[in-house]
């Protein structure tokens, strides 16, 4: 297991373009079960979730390539196997294939999903979403065990208005007979690119971008091409990067109206940044404020996946700033590290913390705890005095892409050992 050995202190300056959404890419692979044909999707981002996935779905008996961020995939051959073993175990998004083999074989069984250690991640919006379709759950406790006579349109109100969730009820739906409605489904921009490429393939989806979908299911879907939306949780990544570094980076390959409750706090922070269309660009940044808080909740809100970056950037923030995660239960342990580092701040409760900035990180061996708390350590890191051993670099692996040589090009000291 390698790990990350970053010199801090050094501004980053530049242009980078950010790769194709993880969070996209997953479900979208995942919908290419249900299509007639070989499905061509470009701009998938070259981290280990989506080999991860790859592997499974070969598996399967999948006809498979990944090739410069394209990935090329006939599911003829797919069959109706037991999903299971060390990579659906690892790996939460295996879950997204509950939907979409239901939809093509009416019986699917799986192993638990695992994932990052962000807290309880529970199941029951899937499998209520799904029962609400027309399967029946076989009782199995090692197992998720769902079959259907035939799978038809419901009027269905999630009971958690859950990502990956949304999306197994838009494949299934997208495959059931007649009309579904899913209320208080979630409409980040990566569920939205999900409804793109299947709409794309020829079904029925009203509705995309809101928290209520309408969806009118087809009899069968046609392969396409389709390439894959930025993703803006790299990009607000490498944005409070350069903030925290006094940088001057320029962020392309994204619609920065994704970021905007991101973007929002970024200016109560007091970053200095412009945005157009398609790019964010960082300016030099002296002197950065706290927040009174940051509340993480579904899309627009601002995103969870940001929260433990963006709470770096409160470290050095002249005051108190309040963190509110309100979706999951694990997702301040990444504190610990930086209080190695000299950070400073007061934990209320497992979803709340106060920073209690501005305090100058050293660098000293780190751990990273999920994906984003890896990226959080490197952000740590890059702003540190001295050297920053960062172990665990695998969490960091499965979400960003070639982040050392996208550091490396904007003028990081990062070596991966
Ligand atoms: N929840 C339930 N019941 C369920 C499912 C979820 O109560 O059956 C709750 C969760 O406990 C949580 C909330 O609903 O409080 C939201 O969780 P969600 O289901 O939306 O999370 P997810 O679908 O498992 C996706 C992303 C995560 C991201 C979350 C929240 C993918 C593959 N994963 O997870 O991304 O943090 O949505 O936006 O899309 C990451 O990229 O690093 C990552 C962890």
């Amino acid at each position: 297991m390698g790990k990350f050995v970053i010199n801090g202190g050094k501004k980053l300056n530049g242009e980078i373009r950010v790769g194709g959404s993880k969070n996209a890419s997953l479900p979208i692979i995942c919908a290419s079960l249900l299509c007639k044909g070989q499905s061509i999707i470009k701009n998938v981002p070259d981290i280990s979730d989506i080999h991860s996935l790859l592997k499974i779905l070969e598996h399967l008996g999948c006809s498979v390539k990944f090739q410069k961020n394209t990935v090329t995939i006939n599911p003829e051959k797919l069959k109706s196997a037991d999903i299971n073993g060390e990579l659906v175990c690892r790996m939460r998004a295996s879950i997204l294939l509950l939907g979409p083999m239901l939809a093509r074989f009416k019986k699917v069984s799986m192993s638990y999903p695992g994932g990052c250690v962000l807290g309880k991640r529970p199941v029951d919006a899937h499998i209520t979403a799904l029962k609400e379709l027309g399967c029946k759950v076989v009782d199995d406790k090692q197992h998720i065990i769902l079959v259907a006579a035939q799978l038809n349109g419901a009027d269905i109100t999630m009971p958690e208005i859950s990502v990956t969730a949304t999306e197994n009820a838009i494949m299934a739906a997208a495959f059931a007979k007649g009309k579904t409605v899913i209320r208080l489904a979630a409409c980040e921009p990566h569920v939205q690119d999900l409804c793109g490429f299947l709409n794309k393939c020829g079904a029925k989806i009203k509705g995309v971008g809101t928290h209520e979908l309408h969806i009118e299911g087809v009899k069968s879907l046609k392969a396409c091409t389709y390439s894959v939306t930025g993703d803006y949780l790299e990009a607000g990544t490498y944005a409070i990067a350069a903030a925290l570094t006094g940088g001057d980076v320029k962020i392309t390959g994204i619609d920065p109206h994704d970021l905007d409750s991101f973007l929002q706090a970024l200016k109560e922070a007091g970053v200095n940044f412009e945005t157009n269309k398609s790019f964010i660009h960082i300016r030099p940044t002296k002197n950065i404020q706290a927040v009174a808080k940051i509340r993480t909740a579904v899309y627009p809100s601002f995103p969870t996946d940001l929260q433990a970056p963006f709470a770096v950037l409160l470290t050095q923030a002249k005051g108190e700033s309040k963190i509110y995660e309100t979706l999951f239960e694990g997702r301040l342990n990444y504190l610990f590290e930086l209080e190695k580092m000299g950070a400073r701040f007061e934990i209320i409760n497992p979803h709340q913390a106060i920073i209690k900035g501005p305090r100058k990180l050293k660098g000293v061996p780190i751990s990273s705890w999920d994906i984003r708390a890896g990226a959080a350590m490197i952000l740590a890191a890059l702003c540190a005095d001295g050297k920053t051993e960062i172990n665990n670099i695998e969490f960091i692996d499965r979400g960003y892409e070639n982040i050392e040589d996208k550091l490396q090009s904007l003028g990081a000291d990062i070596k991966r050992i």
